[in-house]
């Protein structure tokens, strides 16, 4: 393929402020030669204020059609549909249902130069991956629960077989191709759900099983929601890919950033068999918005995930090449000392791509 479309999707807040960072941080690594072409399309909470509409039909099928999906960041509290649930949400998830982006893959890496509020916690102790159900599990329920004349409501949780089998054959690949947790260098999968409690975990626990069963050379460990809360904190060096539900995952992912600095760091890609949606995992943060101080390296980290699935889809090198240099170039930055507000620094987004792109050429 001689160049790729990326379907570009702002959004609110500071969705873009973060989505250009991005976009120049991604042409910065190809310098004149860039195989990507990007096209921005509208949507969000803003759009629905306006029009009524937050996901126009043009926009879904733009990225339904595109290489790879781009997104800053959406919503703005208040704006909510008639049934109460937020209006700007609705182009995270429909895109999920509607392509089958069933893997949510969110790394958890500790950066040097980045202070861990744990104590005694160094760089490189925190590298592990969160992979989260991104089609069913309780989130199957949007927009389908129901509520009884003010005075009850209900949502349900779904998991099915091929759904389970699916996410947790995708958890011990992943393990299989990294390093291992970073304390024992044992190649592992850990499996959260809440089994003692609930049908439906216990039911995901043991296709779990089943699956682990073809990995003999991966560990296969099980973890209660609960008591992974307190690892996580206690003992991160442990882990190396953690696979759980929907809502679990969504959870625990917010607690595992705020390990390595914040929402700030946290990048994520939700993939299916053909399509990809990359975006931070943080939200549109509208109090900060147009000030200029929105961390870009959530985004920026993200837009290296899509290259390296780009390239792994597309059997493309030079992607591969260009997403390990802007990794390189993160972590340099990180070094040296270009550091946002949210991780205790006073760079401003437009310095800190101005850096990415001054390394990258
Ligand atoms: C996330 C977000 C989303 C979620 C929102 C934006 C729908 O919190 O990606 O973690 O709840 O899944
Ligand atoms: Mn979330």
């Amino acid at each position: 393929k001689d160049t790729y479309e990326i379907a570009v999707v702002p959004g609110d807040g500071i969705g873009p402020e973060v989505a250009d960072a991005a976009v120049r941080v991604l042409r910065g690594a190809f310098g004149n030669d860039c195989p990507l072409r990007f096209c921005d399309h509208p949507a969000g909470a803003e759009l629905y204020r306006q029009t009524g509409e937050s996901f126009p039909q043009a926009t879904f099928r733009a990225c339904a059609q595109a290489d790879a999906v781009l997104h800053g960041a959406a919503g703005i509290p208040g704006v909510v549909h008639p049934d109460g649930t937020e209006a700007g949400l609705d182009f995270t998830l429909r895109l999920r249902f509607e392509l089958d982006l069933y893997a949510n893959i969110r790394p958890i890496r500790l950066y040097p130069g980045i202070r861990s509020p744990l104590a005694d916690v160094k760089a490189g102790e925190i590298d592990y991956i969160i992979l989260r159900e991104n089609s069913e599990g309780l989130y199957a329920a949007r927009g389908a629960g129901a509520q009884l004349r003010g005075e009850m409501a209900v949502d349900t949780l779904v998991q099915t077989r091929k759904g389970v089998e699916r996410i947790v054959r995708k958890a011990f690949e992943l393990a299989r191709a990294s390093n291992g947790a970073p304390a024992d260098g044992v190649r592992r999968v850990t499996c959260v759900d809440k089994a003692n409690v609930l049908r439906s975990y216990a039911f995901f626990r043991s296709i779990f099983d089943e699956v682990a069963a073809d990995y003999p050379d991966i560990e296969a460990e099980h973890g209660l929601i609960d008591a992974m809360a307190m690892y996580l904190v206690t003992r991160p060096g442990h882990y190396n890919v953690i696979v759980t539900e929907n809502m679990f995952g969504d959870i625990l992912s917010d607690l595992a950033a705020a390990t390595i600095g914040g929402m700030g760091l946290a990048p994520s890609a939700e993939v299916g068999e053909r399509q990809g949606l990359f975006q931070a995992a943080h939200g549109s943060a509208p109090d900060i918005a147009g000030k200029g101080i929105a961390n870009p390296y959530g985004t920026v980290l993200s837009a290296a995930s899509m290259l390296e699935w780009l390239a792994a889809n597309h059997d493309d090198d030079r992607l591969a090449r260009a997403a390990s240099r802007i990794r390189e170039a993160v972590s340099a930055a990180i070094e040296a000392g270009l550091i946002s507000r949210d991780l205790g620094g006073d760079s401003g987004s437009a310095l800190i791509t101005q850096g990415l792109c001054e390394r990258l050429r």
